[in-house]
């Protein structure tokens, strides 16, 4: 008979075979668990790590409370200058004052902030010693929260230190932060449970971030009253992120393919790679959008669909923050650093700007035919929850029912018509293709290695013509 740790051995390597072949979760990786196909030894396991998170409709007003329960003496309380303007951070400060909380305000968050702008933030931090912080936000807002918490607790550290490789130097942080309470006012990115801070590093004139599960809030409000206040643009883009989030975690490299397998725990990056608990997250998260996305853009008032949507936000950043995302966010990154002169629509700012949920979306039918071929299963179901018939759909056709339903749905919402209509021509494609390439951290989480640059010519991949998502062949870089 097997020694007990042999029929473990085997229990467990059948165990992760059926797993991967049930119908829902078949893929078409050609690799063995254990090795990736450079030889490198794949990860075996995956973290969750989210924080706190306390939902309903007027929960803001405990947010005083919450901060006296903490002990909080001199609390940093974050937002831009549109949000300050407006009823939500009035519910903050009162709270504040009903329970006798000291705090500071900084409204000088830039709307997708730069590494100048984090830097202020952190400099503001430093100079006042807080104990507290509170994000009241969106991910702009709370990313830049997070960062300054980070910098302001590790003081020593150059900025470069915690930013991703390969653009910075990736360290692990271990500095021990202070409790930062994150109160989303948008319904897209997540980022009241992730361990995310995105930023523009105006240098390269590209997206990069910080991914540590150090830097996520201690706790999420979420209270979908704040978003009866969203303009009809910022509800739709930040909803467009929200169903990449989904589409891109459900879809990455299953963690166990991963490589390579961290030496220390510590080490095992924030973005993992799909797994079984991320998945449940983001296709509940992609049933809520499916359902209400629309009905929250159309009717301001209608509190069930935004309410809906807030909640979708968090349920998608569960999943994302602990699988990552892949090819749409890798490129959205140069789409967005690159901006020339386009002004969204809705949005309250002074500079050029295109929205991240709209830079992530443009690409995601292009995306998502590239990478149907991983598991095309999941690319079926994904497009069934978005509305498609796919009863007598062929496996080979998962990528373009996909991505067909996606155009059909985008459309419905009025979205951009594809890169031009951003601002950009052919001839910015090398440049997109450039910016892209260093977000590996990004981009190797994908299910597919997404090399399409000509090598050649140094430039985008050639399907890059005539980029509109209505006419389907938007470029996929
Ligand atoms: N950390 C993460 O996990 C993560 C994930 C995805 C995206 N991001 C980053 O988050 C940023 C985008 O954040 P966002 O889409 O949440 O929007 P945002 O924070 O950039 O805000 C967009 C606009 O909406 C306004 N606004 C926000 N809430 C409002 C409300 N309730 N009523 C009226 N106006 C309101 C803001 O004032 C601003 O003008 C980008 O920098 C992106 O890269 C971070
Ligand atoms: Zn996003």
């Amino acid at each position: 008979m097997a020694a007990p740790r042999d029929r473990v051995a085997h229990l467990l390597r059948q165990l992760q075979r059926a797993a991967c072949q049930c119908p829902s979760h078949s893929h078409t990786y050609s690799q063995a668990p254990g090795l990736s196909p450079s030889g490198k030894t794949t990860d075996y396991a995956f973290e969750m790590a989210v924080s706190n998170i306390r939902y309903g409709a007027g929960v803001t007003k405990e947010v005083g409370m919450d901060l006296q329960n903490m002990g909080a003496k001199n609390v940093c309380l974050m937002t831009d200058k549109n949000l300050s303007q407006l009823p939500p951070i009035q519910t903050v400060m009162d709270s504040f004052v009903k329970n006798g909380i000291n705090f500071k305000v900084y409204d000088n968050v830039r709307v997708e902030p730069t590494d100048r702008s984090f830097m202020e933030a952190i400099e503001f931090a430093k100079r006042g010693a807080f104990d507290a912080y509170v994000a009241m936000g969106g991910g702009s807002t709370i990313d830049t929260c997070k960062a300054a918490n980070l910098y302001a607790s590790s003081p020593d550290s150059d900025f470069l230190d915690y930013v991703n490789a390969p653009i910075g130097k990736g360290k692990p942080v271990t500095a021990p932060l202070k409790p930062l309470i994150a109160v989303p006012t948008t319904s897209g990115t997540g980022s009241e449970t992730t361990g995310v801070a995105i930023f523009d590093y105006e240098h390269l004139k590209v997206k990069t971030g910080i991914a540590s599960r150090a830097i996520k809030p201690t706790l999420g409000l979420i209270d979908p009253l704040h978003t009866l206040y969203l303009p009809e643009r910022v509800i739709a883009n930040s909803g467009f992120d929200v169903l990449c989030h989904a589409l891109e975690s459900y879809t990455a490299l299953p963690y166990h393919m991963r490589s390579p397998c961290p030496a220390n725990p510590v080490t095992r990056p924030a973005y993992q790679g799909s797994n079984p608990i991320s998945d449940i997250w983001a296709v509940h998260a992609l049933r809520i959008v499916a359902k209400y996305l629309k009905r929250a853009v159309r009717n301001p008032d209608d509190l069930e669909a935004r309410s809906n949507m807030h909640l979708a936000s968090a349920f998608a950043g569960i999943g994302f923050g602990n699988a990552g995302v892949h090819l749409c966010h890798g490129m959205s990154y140069p789409i967005s650093g690159l901006v020339k002169t386009y002004k969204a629509k809705d949005y309250n700012v002074d500079h050029p700007l295109v929205p991240h949920g709209l830079s992530v979306v443009l690409t995601s039918p292009a995306v998502f035919t590239f990478t149907a071929q991983m598991s095309p299963e999941r690319h079926l179901e994904m497009a069934e929850i978005l509305g498609a018939d796919t009863r007598t759909a062929r496996i080979p056709d998962a990528g373009p029912i996909l991505a067909d339903t996606l155009r059909k749905f985008l459309f419905d919402l009025d979205v951009a018509d594809g890169l031009a209509a951003i601002g950009y021509s052919k001839a910015d494609i090398p440049a997109l293709v450039k910016g892209t390439l260093p977000q590996v951290l990004i981009t190797e989480n994908g299910p597919r290695d997404p090399q399409t640059r000509n090598q050649n010519t140094g430039k985008g991949h050639q399907a890059c013509t005539t980029p509109s998502v209505r006419r389907g062949s938007v470029c996929s870089v």
